[in-house]
């Protein structure tokens, strides 16, 4: 099996001719004791999984002993280990790594050592190190099996690979800690790390120059073996999560239960911890990260930078501030942050003088509004905004001061973690900046200018008022927005404005923005999406906006118009009076929607997506399935909303956006598995709403009596039983067991067709939609993995009510287990459903 294939094993007979006695071989995985790697020369792991040897670092001349994938496995270059990470050589060919003295050691062009494994080791002949399969450099003496003197999974970079640790260990104080590079081209160790607890509290943290925590994983539950505050962990097809606490050490390891699945966490320069995966048509692709929001990064803007999720780059100087060194801010290192551009004046008032002999004023201070304030305000006790200035403006160290619920705020010296906020935002609060005088318009300009427009309206008036009165009448007949690409409308942007009476009255918020509900001239009612982290530019926002909107069918919520404007991105929709299908199946008790009412629902829905799948020129897939992004109009019928907005919104963005944003019960494995999405995942997403219309309760809801902790893994036991009795039982206790057995069965076996593991599995929207015609007969799908590993079988029937009465027979250790599972299960997805309540549609 070897031989049949391992090319490179071929490779390395015909290469055998070039081996020279002190040079590596080509292609070998070992650096033996009289072998040196230097110039363009590498070790290849027996598999040809990773490739070590010297890297040039961006567009620099530096160059590293780093490790990155094989050209076959990842084709662009993809650093996940670092050697000399502090100290780069110029010159490759004349530096070399090689054994010395028991140890691995790079030498630079001067022969200086300049990094070194650093073991003290007894003996030193037969050291050799060897690169696996695994990515681990090990360096040994003796055979194979012997214990590694050292490996580079101890000491990682940036990366942490499978079958690496991260954590510590008591007994060596060894610990593992992941490290960003200093910038895109600099793997210099950077601001951010993520550790393990030292303290032994089982979380994760990530940290800012070491010291400041700004996220945690919450602590390790061994229970339902994930975080506490990762619980989409908890979706996981892909890897084999482990974490190990002994007396001597604790660590958090992972393997891929795939092979040939290539994916790897980085601590990003972003100050985010990343998971990406290898795509072979699409490269690296994101498909996890955190802190979710770039602006939740601790000072990743540096000093007296403002971090606004809503623009890029995200990081802006404050107004009177420029980048301290441009060149890192180009290669994504904000941390250098902003240089004032004017020095301050301090308390120095009139009196003083520059050195060229002009008179200097008195600082001044700057307003910003809808800022989230700096860290490390000092309180000052005094009892208006006036005496909170005056209080500033008397301390020379004082830089900024805030005056919010009658409490006054000072800061001095440099302001770190500003961010600016939207308009809208509830938490927005307004800082005033210490700036220099000149950073102030020059009133004397300003004097000239009211004078010449006294003078010109003195001549002229009659002309303007002749202007005025046609400008009113004009804009008493403009005709709001004009028509483009057919059916689809441009706004401006001051339109909107005005008939949603400034963005007033709110709709609904989450997912890509805020939506508005807005009355136009003609009185018919629109709703306005005011879409976030739009990532695209003007022209091909407004090509994907016109493929959205030739897109009608009675089941998809109509676009009517955009208004794209500067950074500003609108989408202009039919306003649907009986606003989302999740208000009409959770929260409203006295407006309980029938059975046939459902059904015609359930139908609708899956026309709809249907025709996104299968009709439209491009297939549309929308990704965010779920009761909030289905609208009902005054029938009741259903339309599905946000369609095409991940493309609009930009893949990386959406792709974190949907996969974070409270839809967790909705996502389908492969979202965080490392394959392509294809359309098969909305039908995942379509599945798991299915039983929450029957069930007129979210999935993540264990029941009112705690009996029934997951819906969809006790509705599949009872229809896979096939007693068609208890079928009533599983329809929302709201309809009193008014609802038709059949249909009710035919929709739980959709759903559970819908919610297959594997996505060849699923059936696509238009069998779905024949089904529930009654055209095709579905037969019994099997249970799907995912819903057994919310409770294996047993746990299912302990959990039925026709069982739960009898549970006093059941073998007592293996029940009392399931149900103390259970509920240490069902509590945490409670506390973390208020979250999902907030940032859904
Ligand atoms: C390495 O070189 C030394 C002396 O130069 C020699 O004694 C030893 O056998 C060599 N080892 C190998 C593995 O070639
Ligand atoms: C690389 O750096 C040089 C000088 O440092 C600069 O002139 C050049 O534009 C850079 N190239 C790229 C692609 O950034
Ligand atoms: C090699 O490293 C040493 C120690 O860091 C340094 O002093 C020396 O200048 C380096 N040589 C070259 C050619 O860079
Ligand atoms: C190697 O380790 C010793 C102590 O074990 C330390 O003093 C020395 O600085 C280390 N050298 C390098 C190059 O890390
Ligand atoms: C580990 O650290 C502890 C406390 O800092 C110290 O007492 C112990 O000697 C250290 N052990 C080793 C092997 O360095
Ligand atoms: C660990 O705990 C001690 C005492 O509780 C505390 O002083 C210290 O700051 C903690 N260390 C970290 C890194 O949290
Ligand atoms: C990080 O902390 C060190 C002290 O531990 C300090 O000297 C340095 O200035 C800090 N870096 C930044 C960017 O604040
Ligand atoms: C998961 O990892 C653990 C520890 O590494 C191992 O014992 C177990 O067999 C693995 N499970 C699977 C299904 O691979
Ligand atoms: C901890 O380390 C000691 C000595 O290093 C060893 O004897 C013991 O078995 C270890 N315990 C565990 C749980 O690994
Ligand atoms: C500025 O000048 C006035 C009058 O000349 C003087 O009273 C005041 O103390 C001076 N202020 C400072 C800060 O020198
Ligand atoms: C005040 O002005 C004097 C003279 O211009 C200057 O030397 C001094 O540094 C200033 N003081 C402060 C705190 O800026
Ligand atoms: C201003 O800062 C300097 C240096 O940090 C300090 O020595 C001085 O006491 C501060 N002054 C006030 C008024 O806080």
């Amino acid at each position: 099996m070897e031989t049949k294939t391992n090319p490179k094993f071929l490779l390395s007979l015909l290469f055998l001719s070039l081996c020279l006695k002190s040079r590596i071989c080509f292609g070998a995985d070992t650096i033996t004791a009289n072998q040196s790697l230097s110039g363009d020369q590498t070790i290849v792991s027996a598999g040809g999984k990773f490739e070590l040897g010297f890297f040039k670092a961006g567009n620099t001349s530096n160059y590293y002993i780093g490790m990155w994938y094989y050209k076959t496995v990842v084709p662009e270059q993809t650093i996940v280990w670092v050697a000399n990470r502090v100290q780069p050589v110029s010159d490759r060919f004349s530096s070399e790594l090689r054994i010395s003295d028991g140890n691995l050691v790079l030498f630079n062009e001067s022969k200086t050592p300049i990094w070194s494994t650093n073991v003290s080791s007894s003996s030193v002949s037969s050291i050799h190190v060897v690169l696996s399969d695994n990515g681990n450099l090990v360096l040994r003496a003796g055979s194979d099996s012997s214990l590694p003197l050292w490996q580079s999974f101890d000491y990682p970079a940036h990366t942490w690979l499978p079958g690496a640790r991260i954590g510590f260990n008591t007994v060596t104080n060894q610990t593992q800690v992941l490290t960003s590079w200093k910038n895109s081209d600099d793997p210099a160790p950077g601001l951010f790390s993520l550790e393990l607890d030292p303290n032994g509290s089982d979380a994760y943290f990530i940290l800012w120059n070491r010291s400041i925590r700004y996220w945690t994983s919450g602590a390790w539950d061994p229970k339902s073996r994930i975080f506490s505050l990762v619980p989409e962990m908890r979706l996981n097809y892909i890897y084999n999560f482990s974490y190990v606490k002994n007396k001597n050490e604790s660590y958090f390891t992972y393997s891929v239960y795939d092979p040939s699945i290539t994916s790897r966490f980085i601590m990003d320069v972003s100050g985010q911890i990343k998971q990406r995966s290898w795509l072979k048509s699409q490269g690296w692709n994101l498909f996890w990260s955190q802190p979710r929001k770039q602006c939740e990064v601790y000072a990743y803007c540096g000093a007296f930078g403002s971090c606004n999720e809503n623009s890029l780059p995200f990081c802006n100087c404050l107004n009177g501030f420029e980048p301290k060194l441009k060149m890192n801010w180009d290669l994504q290192d904000y941390s250098g942050g902003c240089n004032r551009r004017t020095t301050l004046n301090c308390g120095n008032g009139t009196n003083g003088t520059t050195d060229n002999g002009k008179k200097l004023k008195k600082d001044r201070f700057r307003e910003l509004t809808s800022m989230s304030l700096p860290v490390g305000g000092q309180s000052v006790e005094v009892g208006s905004t006036s005496q909170c200035e005056s209080f500033c403006f008397n301390d020379c160290n004082c830089t900024a001061y805030a005056y919010v619920d009658n409490k006054c705020s000072i800061w001095s010296g440099d302001l770190l973690d500003l961010q600016q906020l939207t308009a809208d935002d509830g938490n927005g609060k307004t800082l005033y900046l210490r700036l220099a005088a000149s950073e102030f318009k020059d009133p004397k300009s300003k004097k000239g200018l009211i004078i010449g427009v006294a003078v010109g309206s003195a001549v002229g008036i009659a002309v303007l008022l002749g202007l005025i009165v046609v400008a009113v009448l004009r804009d008493r007949n403009r005709v709001i927005g004009k028509s483009v690409e057919g059916s689809l409308v441009a706004f401006e942007y001051r339109d909107l404005q005005e008939v949603t009476k400034n963005f007033s009255e709110k709709l609904g918020g989450g997912g890509f923005g805020s939506v508005f509900k807005g009355t136009m001239r003609d009185s018919s009612v629109i709703a306005v999406k005011k879409l976030e982290s739009v990532s695209q530019g003007e022209k091909q926002f407004r090509t994907e906006v016109s493929t959205i909107g030739t897109i009608q069918h009675v089941n998809l919520v109509r676009l009517r118009g955009f208004c794209s404007e500067g950074s500003k991105r609108l989408l202009v929709y039919d306003y649907m009076p009986n606003g989302s299908l999740d208000a009409h199946l959770f929260n409203c008790p006295n407006d309980v929607l029938e059975w046939n009412t459902r059904y015609q629902i359930a139908l609708g829905t899956a026309r709809g997506l249907a025709y996104l799948h299968e009709k439209c020129r491009d297939c549309i897939i929308h990704c965010d399935i779920k009761p909030e992004n289905i609208l009902l109009d005054t029938e009741l019928c259903p339309k599905v909303a946000d369609f095409g907005l991940a493309k609009l919104v930009g893949r990386e963005f959406s792709r974190v956006l949907t996969t974070m944003r409270g839809t967790r019960g909705y996502l389908a494995p492969e979202w965080i598995s490392g394959v392509a999405v294809t359309a098969k995942a909305d039908v995942y997403s379509y599945g798991m709403m299915l039983f929450e219309i029957v069930s007129g309760r979210r999935n993540s809801e264990p029941s009112e009596d705690g009996k029934v902790r997951f819906f969809p893994s006790w509705a599949a036991g009872v229809i896979t039983s096939n007693e068609e009795g208890d079928v009533l039982s599983l329809l929302d206790p709201k309809l009193g067991r008014n609802g038709d057995v059949e249909e009710i069965m035919r929709v739980l076996r959709v759903a559970c067709w819908c919610v297959q593991d594997d996505e060849a599995h699923r059936p696509s929207m238009g069998q779905v939609v024949q089904i529930l015609e009654g055209v095709l007969n579905v037969n019994l799908p099997s249970v799907p993995r995912s819903l057994q590993l919310f409770g294996d079988s047993q746990d299912i029937v302990f959990f039925t009510e026709s069982s739960s009465s009898q549970s006093s027979h059941a073998p007592s250790n293996n029940t009392s287990t399931a149900s103390s599972q259970t509920k240490s299960a069902a509590s945490s997805t409670i506390s973390k459903r208020s979250e999902d309540h907030q940032t859904s549609t």
